[in-house]
């Protein structure tokens, strides 16, 4: 399942990546936002982040206006490797190198087409581990190290 949430920034892209993700027949929970009110984009970015850490997400799609704040938020949660992505290559080696298990897209500075082959780049890429496992590994235990 691919959680998936945006701000009003976002709401748009949001729409048509769900429609995308319908025509793939891929599952996926709207954590919201649900109209173009304006809103706050931490509470979507936790709402991602929780379903992917806890497991019932396997990966997530995060969206605001850049991308930055939304990414940033997802990021706070134990856990999860958030990637502002902006092109195809990052999407592929976030996926390869970073095990990114969230990606982040902003509505205001890329295209719908190029937002949609970002995301297929992203879902259909498999992380190498090897060396990239360590580095991985890395990242968690500074996790740890900065709740202790
Ligand atoms: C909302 O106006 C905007 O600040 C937000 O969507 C995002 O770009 C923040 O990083």
């Amino acid at each position: 399942m691919i959680a998936i949430g945006s701000d009003h920034g976002g709401f748009q892209l949001k729409q048509e990546i769900m429609a995308h993700l319908d025509e793939l027949g891929l599952a996926y929970k709207d954590y919201g936002t649900y109209t173009e009110d304006s809103c706050d984009y931490p509470v979507y970015g936790e709402a991602v982040g929780r379903a992917v850490s806890s497991g019932e997400a396997e990966r997530g799609i995060v969206i605001c206006g850049t991308g930055i704040g939304i990414s940033i938020s997802a990021n706070k949660v134990k856990g999860v490797r958030a990637a502002l992505c902006g092109d195809c290559y990052s999407a592929e080696y976030t996926r390869r190198h970073n095990d990114a298990n969230v990606l982040a897209l902003g509505a205001r500075v890329l295209g719908p087409g190029l937002a949609l082959k970002i995301v297929d780049t992203f879902l259909g890429t498999d992380f190498e581990g090897g060396r990239h496992a360590r580095r991985v590994a890395l990242i968690a235990e500074l996790e740890e190290r900065e709740r202790a």
